[in-house]
Order: structure tokens, then sequence, then C-alpha cells
């Protein structure tokens, strides 16, 4: 027979494994006092490593991280509680963003908007997430348009940290898009807003897939089909419910027209329709997605080198737009020169 403090020892876990939901400690960055108890796992069993109420930083989280504090979980019931702590965090910083060290500003912004955007993710039908969303991206919109300068230094700050794909790709992608529209001088700053704003949001519908689905390198037929499908969800998912007007919708809507998910998860590239490319700013929007994944690291390929990606960039459209290709050439050696200077 167990003993008395074993069995409830027992019974506790056992409680545990029901209760808790996986709350990866690096999203809870930028919150001060954690509003709920997190746990973490270690040789099977469940086991408080921060109480509810303890101050927190970047140096404690750092420190659990090195203590080897890998998976960790919160109640689901009190999951809301940290959801809400970072959407407070996000309406702070955004109201803010113009105030104080860019930089600092601006990294704030970028991670917030990334955590927010899982959340978003995990309910797309929540109009107040989705308000906040938009409401943070267009002020970063505008916050990077007027800080070309610290681009470099936020793309690689926010490539450390290290966040899933699924929710840095469109923001890495975002920030190249606001560089190479202002270095086209062909757009005004709203136009540029607009379609930072439109870049950001065009991987939306891929929240029909769950999170996981993403680290695996070959999908089954179904998540396939709603992968393919992600650019039409996308519009079905923002239609009438953020401000973008028809013509930057419908940028989501062939913002595949180079089918990088045919490269980047192993599609078939069936609709694949040259007809799409209706202007500058579908093949903008198109390839610096294409090249902000193809430099970026995922769970089942290496980063591939910036040479490599603009050489496939130079096979899609160098002989048809000789002019798109050498403004994205210049713009990315220019990036990566200088950003590592
Ligand atoms: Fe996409």
């Amino acid at each position: 027979m167990q003993s008395l403090p074993r069995a409830f020892k027992a019974i506790s876990q056992n409680n545990l494994t029901y209760e808790l939901v996986p709350f990866p400690l690096k999203e809870l960055i930028f919150i001060e006092q954690i509003p709920c108890d997190v746990f973490s796992k270690a040789r099977g069993s469940y086991a408080k490593v921060l109480d509810r109420g303890t101050a927190i930083n970047n140096q404690s989280l750092r420190d659990l991280i090195t203590a080897g504090v890998v998976h960790t979980y919160v109640r689901e019931r009190e999951k809301s509680l940290v959801v809400a702590a970072q959407q407070e965090n996000l309406r702070s910083n955004t109201r803010s963003l113009s105030i104080g060290d860019p930089f600092e500003k601006g990294r704030r912004q970028i991670h917030l908007l990334t955590i927010n955007l899982k959340f978003l993710y995990e309910d797309p039908t929540d109009d107040t997430q989705l308000a906040l969303q938009y409401q943070g991206t267009r002020s970063l919109a505008h916050f990077l348009i007027n800080n070309i300068k610290i681009h470099a230094q936020l793309y690689f700050d926010f490539s450390k940290q290290k966040h899933h794909y699924i929710f840095a790709q469109p923001m890495l992608s975002s920030i190249f898009l606001v560089g190479v529209l202002k270095q086209a001088k062909i757009f005004s700053d709203k136009e540029v807003e607009s379609l930072f704003i439109t870049s950001y949001f065009k991987d939306i519908g891929m929240s029909a897939i769950p999170q996981e689905k993403f680290d695996e390198i070959e999908l089954n037929v179904l998540d396939k089909k709603l992968l393919y499908s992600h650019a039409k969800n996308s519009v079905t998912i923002l239609n009438g419910r953020i401000p973008l007007g028809p013509s930057y919708l419908k940028l989501i809507e062939n913002h595949h027209a180079f089918s990088i998910i045919s490269n980047e998860l192993d599609m078939y590239e069936e609709g694949h329709d040259e007809q799409l490319l209706t202007g500058f700013e579908t093949i903008v929007i198109s390839l610096v997605d294409i090249i902000a994944a193809m430099i970026s690291a995922r769970p089942y390929r290496k980063a591939t080198t910036l040479f490599n990606a603009l050489n496939l960039v130079k096979d899609l459209i160098s002989d048809h737009y000789p002019q798109e290709f050498k403004l994205l050439v210049a713009y990315f050696k220019n990036f990566f020169t200088k950003g590592q200077e």
C-alpha cells in the first residue's frame, strides 16, 4: 500500500496532467509579474518553477532557460490571465511606440505582436485580439517607415528570439517589405503602411492548421489542402473585420503568385497562374516572402544562404521583371552587409 504523502503526490501529479497546457517561457517576455503559477516537466513529473505574483524580467527567464527549464506549462483555466497581460503590454507599447529609445520600443512591439499573433491564430474569430493586432501592426508600420536605419538591428534581435516560424515569418517578410518599398521610391508612406499590414496579415488563414503540423516534413492530404487554400481563408477571416480595401485583400488572395509553398512544404503546384502577377506590389510581397522564408531555418530544413535565395528569385523573375530583381538584390545585399558590420 502507498504511504499517504506519496498517494497525495500521485493524485496531485495526475490532476496537473489534466489541468496544464503548454506555455513557452519566451512568451512571458515583458510580463513584470507572473499572473499565475508556471510549471515545468522533468523526469516525467511536473514541478512549479514560478509562483503566481513572482516579479520576473528577461534575466530571470534567461536563468531558467540556462538551468534547463525548457518545456513550461500553465493551468488551462489561468492561461487567459497571461494572454490578458500580453494584450495589455501590446496595447500600452502601441500607444507609446514613438516615445523613448526607438530600438527598445521597436523590439518590444515586434515581439509582442508575434506573441499575440499566436493567440489570434488560436482563435481568429476573436474581434478584440484582431483589432489589437491591427492597431499594433499599423503603428509598427508607421514606426518602421520612420526608422529605416534600425531595421537590421531589429531583424537580428527578433531572429535570435526564435519564435515559431509560423508567427515569425509574416513579421520578417514585412520588415523587408518596408525597406524594399521605401527604396523603390514610388509609394507614399500611407501606401507602404497599407502594404505592410497586407503582408503581415496575409497568412492568417494558416490558423486553420494546428501549429504542431508545421514542424512535420510531410503534411497529410487534408492539411495540404488547408495550406493550399490559406490565402483565400485569410481573406475570409479579414474581410469586413479590418479596414483593408478590396485591392489589398486581392493582394492577399494572390500572395502565392510564385508558389513558395511548393518549395516550403513540398506542395503540388496546381493553380499556378501567371495571370495573377498583376503588379509591382504583388511581385514584391511575394518575393520578399520567399527570400525571408528561405534564409530562415525550419524544423525540417536548414536556412539557405542569401546568395542561393537570390539565385532562385533570379530564375523566377529576372527575365520578365529585371527592374524588380535589381531592386531586391540591391536591397538585400545592403541590408545584410550593413546589418553585420
Ligand atoms: Fe502565405
